[in-house]
């Protein structure tokens, strides 16, 4: 059940990792949602708190620092300022972005901890976890390297294999095991958590949970199997030297798990703002008519809605979420987004190439947003929707109003007169709108309200096409006044309740309408719908453009960067291959490897891969074939001297035989190379 028609909102989204730069799908699946919903809220005179920051302690951060060489410091110092930037480029209006490096957020964690410490709602429990004993410290599951049970890759982590995409726990690694930190094989050591123990906590959980089926069916559903595989205890402390101190004695190297303090983060950071604002953060947690939403990723559920309730729970003075949004991912161009891939699009990195089209991309994505099930980002798509709805839609609608009115009435907003049936039925239907769009934003359908959006620009664009001023200008005047009276009034109602969605084209459009010299409170929501927004004589301000067509060389130019980004990371990241299994002198010998010259070289018929070569190995002139056609020409190989394997049983290939096999060397970018001797020597020369 929600809270009905609460007055103030306490808004948060998920306080990001600060190990890397955001890309689209962050944006998509929660950042965007959120600000559309408090833009929103604030337009209908509510009451918010709209709190969000970066996390920056847990594992990712020192697994980041470790791979840069740099400190866990140097690493949140860095991603904090430039994530942060990337939201205010965006739009995205928190009321606070904070950190939870700070000081009050240490501090609201630990009483937080010592709370419920003193409450007794932990428990104990010592465990054997594996330890490095040459770096003298307890190994997070990331910082053991083994074998994957399901591929066999030999360094999988200890939570994860990033060949396969198992999730995998460090029990599960086979041998060899070995720390990430000295390469040293772990041990197994005692070591006492203090674990919250939410098996004991289930029938609470479930009675919160089960009272809000209204919840999103993805959120619900994932719920329901956490509880009914059964909760467990799960550890609030972790031996580490990164995070927020045990605030208890005899804890020394052991900190608050992050995903205990993460959500704290949200108290502590409403506390800030408060503070800052000389307001009561306690109206914002405490109050039982204060409504509470988490906007998060998929990822996140378990975190916000069984976990985080838990600590709430046994805090007793705060308030529960009421709801909690979740999406889930955003692909994009076929393929998952992913960081260490390099298979995104970056924020940052895309206001410096597109720059001015920060409402482009958030159209975009809300039309696209993975509300219900995963969704997909490509840039044809975002060619199309800035091409035919921004700009053959919203952009049309709007600049034939604006610029008509300057042609025909001076740019001043002119008289209505007899409004025809027609006109009173457009005007009844965009009396509807602002209502439609509110009640789907509320129910976090945001999709949807944005088609409800483009549905108001395409009846005031029929409106125009119907009614025809262009022409009607040169019968009767009179007329065209009505009709541009009532299409400004339209636009004007564009203005408001596109904010949400389009911020920095509400701007425009305010200022085209040169709303701020009208002394009406008409940004706000509870004025959308009316038809006397603009009142008659109002002085429009100048013409701009809204949207701009996008050519095909520009979305060209996306696509290659990615792929070209996606292929020089992989040049970056690839790794040496592991030394395969030992073998001894004798299996050595076996080998017969020999140098020749290719005396003939041609394609093999109906195949791809395969080159047909003659090689003189000096006693003979040998036939193998190669798969190596999409690598070298048949011409540029005549000649060239190469080593290849002289014993290997013949075999048949596309019905000719082989007798060898050339020996190749393959580069870091997969392409391959000859191995000629470094002088010439005899063919039949003998390789060992
Ligand atoms: O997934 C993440 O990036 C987490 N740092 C989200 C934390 S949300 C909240 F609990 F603070
Ligand atoms: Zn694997």
């Amino acid at each position: 059940m929600s809270l009905e028609n609460p007055q103030r909102y306490t808004v948060t989204a998920a306080l990001i990792y600060a190990n890397g730069p955001i890309h689209i799908g962050h944006l998509a699946g929660c950042y965007l949602p959120a600000d559309i919903y408090v833009r929103y809220l604030r337009a209908t005179g509510k009451d918010v708190a709209f709190i969000s920051g970066t996390d920056e302690h847990g594992v990712p951060i020192t697994i980041k620092a470790k791979k840069e060489g740099v400190t866990p410091q140097e690493v949140v110092d860095k991603y904090y300022t430039q994530i942060k930037q990337s939201f205010e480029d965006f739009g995205i209006s928190f009321d606070i972005y904070s950190r939870t490096s700070n000081q009050i957020h240490h501090e609201t964690s630990q009483e937080f901890f010592l709370n419920l410490y003193n409450k007794r709602h932990f428990t104990e429990e010592t465990t054997e976890q594996y330890y490095d004993d040459v770096a003298k410290q307890f190994l997070a599951d990331r910082y053991i390297v083994g074998v994957c049970p399901v591929c066999g890759n030999e360094n999988a982590y200890g939570d994860q294999c990033e060949r396969c995409g198992s999730t995998l726990s460090p029990t599960e690694l086979k041998e060899p095991l070995r720390s990430m930190l000295s390469g040293s094989k772990p041990i197994l050591k005692a070591t006492k958590n203090w674990y919250l123990p939410l098996d004991r906590m289930q029938p609470e959980i479930e009675t919160y949970v089960n009272s809000h089926t209204e919840w999103k069916t993805n959120v619900f559903g994932q719920c329901q199997s956490w509880l009914k595989e059964g909760l467990r205890p799960r550890a609030m402390t972790r031996d580490l030297d990164w995070g927020i101190k045990v605030p208890l004695p005899d804890t020394d190297g052991k900190v608050l798990y992050v995903w205990f303090d993460a959500p704290i983060g949200y108290i502590s950071m409403t506390k800030e703002w408060a503070a800052e604002q000389g307001r009561d953060w306690e109206l914002y947690w405490k109050d039982k008519d204060t409504k509470l939403v988490h906007f998060i990723g998929k990822d996140n559920i378990v975190f916000h809605c069984i976990i985080f309730p838990a600590m709430l729970m046994n805090e007793g003075s705060l308030i529960l979420a009421d709801n909690v949004p979740a999406n889930e991912f955003m692909n994009l161009e076929g393929g998952k987004i992913s960081t260490s891939r390099n298979w995104a699009v970056w924020l940052h990195e895309y206001l410096d190439e597109m720059p001015g089209k920060e409402d482009v991309l958030r159209y975009v994505l809300a039309a696209n947003a993975p509300e219900t099930k995963d969704s997909e980002f490509t840039w044809k798509d975002f060619q199309n929707r800035n091409n035919s709805e921004l700009v053959g839609i919203f952009g049309n609608f709007v600049n034939r109003a604006v610029v008509l009115t300057q042609k025909f009435c001076d740019g001043e907003v002119p008289a209505k007169c007899d409004l025809t049936e027609y006109d009173q039925q457009v005007l009844n239907e965009l009396a509807q709108f602002p209502d439609r769009i509110g009640q789907a934003i509320s129910q976090y359908r945001f999709r949807e309200a944005l088609a409800h959006l483009m549905d108001l620009s395409r009846l005031g664009n029929k409106y125009l096409a119907d009614t025809e001023p262009w022409k009607v200008i040169k019968t009767d005047p009179m007329r065209v006044n009505t009709i541009l009276n009532i299409a400004l009034q339209i636009t004007a109602n564009l203005s408001i309740v596109c904010e949400p969605f389009l911020p920095f084209t509400a701007v425009k459009l305010r200022n085209m309408l040169n709303t701020d010299k009208l002394n009406l409170p008409h940004t706000g929501w509870i004025n959308a719908g009316r038809f006397d927004l603009l009142p008659e004589g109002h002085e429009l301000g100048e013409v701009a453009l809204l949207f701009e067509k996008l050519e095909d060389s520009v979305i060209e130019k996306q696509i290659q960067k990615l792929h070209e980004s996606k292929r020089m990371n992989e040049l970056a990241t690839k790794e040496v291959p592991a030394i395969k299994q030992e073998i001894t002198y004798d299996d050595f010998a076996k080998l017969d490897i020999r140098i020749g010259t290719i005396v003939e070289a041609e394609r093999v018929p109906k195949s791809d891969k395969l080159l047909k070569l003659k090689v003189d190995d000096g006693l003979q002139q040998r036939q193998i074939l190669s798969g190596i056609a999409k690598h070298f020409g048949p011409e540029e190989l005549i000649g060239k001297q190469v080593t290849f394997l002289a014993n290997l049983a013949p075999r048949k290939m596309m019905g000719l035989e082989s007798q060898g096999m050339i020996l190749m060397a393959e580069d870091r970018d997969g392409s391959l190379a000859l191995l000629p001797p470094h002088k010439p020597v005899w063919n039949g020369g003998t390789v060992s």
